[in-house]
């Protein structure tokens, strides 16, 4: 066997190898909740703070209208919206602030966070560890609802806006900032296609092609505020990012 042959047989049994492993990981995860929720939770705690900063201006626009009154946040990961709803500016006219996450292991942090937040923050905040919709939360009225890189993991898409709008105060509003599905006719569509059952299982179930703009605006809104736009992402888009780079942003008012 020559040197080539060799490389290219000791290249071809390691990225078997590496695929499989990588599938037979999405399957365990698929199978075990509990594990799939510790791996997101790796995942994401490496990650949420660099997204965080990758939206920072987006996230100021989407803040600096509409939290009054009593917030809640579905899906707070490990709270880096915290600073937003505690910014004198953009929290001023908050009354009450209850976050709900499912991820015993980001409600940690989580609860770090609003523990020290909670110092000096003007108005109550409140956690919750359990999923949306909740029956904690399902006999109160907020004026606004946020999700921020949500829509796209919850089971139901439908059920889950059907609740946040029963849960709105006439007048309240949904604030959101999500990513959505590629155009259809585009090559990022089709690698999102691709590697869509790998992403969904390590990514706590999230949906590269979900048309979540096209969900809500299903719903008798008063009014409806959204901004479509690319986000840039790192290393020219040869990214995993560049497959979530599609972002609607915005407010629907009831
Ligand atoms: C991608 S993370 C985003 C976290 C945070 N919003 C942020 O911007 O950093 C998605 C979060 O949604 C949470 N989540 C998924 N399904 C949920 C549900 N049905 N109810 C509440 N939270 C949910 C996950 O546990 C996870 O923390």
């Amino acid at each position: 066997m020559s040197g080539a042959e060799w490389a290219t047989n000791v290249l071809g049994a390691v990225g078997g190898a590496a695929v499989g492993a990588l599938a037979l990981g999405a399957v365990v995860c698929r199978l075990n909740r509990n594990i799939a929720d510790w791996v997101f939770a790796r995942i994401w705690l490496s990650m949420s703070d660099e997204v965080d900063k990758s939206l920072k201006v987006y996230k100021r626009e989407l803040f600096s209208s509409g939290l009054t009154g009593h917030v809640l946040e579905v899906g707070s990961g490990t709270g880096v919206n915290l600073k937003h709803y505690t910014d004198p500016q953009l929290g001023k006219d908050i009354e009450s602030l209850t976050m709900l996450e499912p991820n015993e292991r980001l409600y940690e942090k989580l609860e770090e966070g609003v523990n020290e937040a909670s110092g000096t923050a003007r108005f109550p905040i409140h956690t919750i560890n359990d999923f949306f919709p909740s029956d904690a939360v399902a006999t109160q009225q907020y004026d606004a609802i946020v999700f921020v890189l949500v829509l796209c993991s919850v089971k139901d898409l439908r059920e889950t806006l059907h609740e946040a709008y029963r849960l709105l105060k006439p007048g309240g509003k949904l604030i959101f900032l999500e990513h959505v599905c590629p155009p259809r006719v585009s090559l990022k569509y089709l690698a999102a296609l691709m590697i869509s059952p790998l992403w969904t299982s390590y990514g706590d179930g999230c949906k590269l092609t979900r048309q979540t703009e096209e969900a809500i605006v299903e719903f008798d809104w008063h009014e409806t505020e959204i901004e479509r736009f690319t986000k840039a992402v790192p290393h020219h888009g040869l990214s995993l990012e560049w497959l979530a780079n599609n972002i609607i942003m915005g407010q629907a008012t009831k």
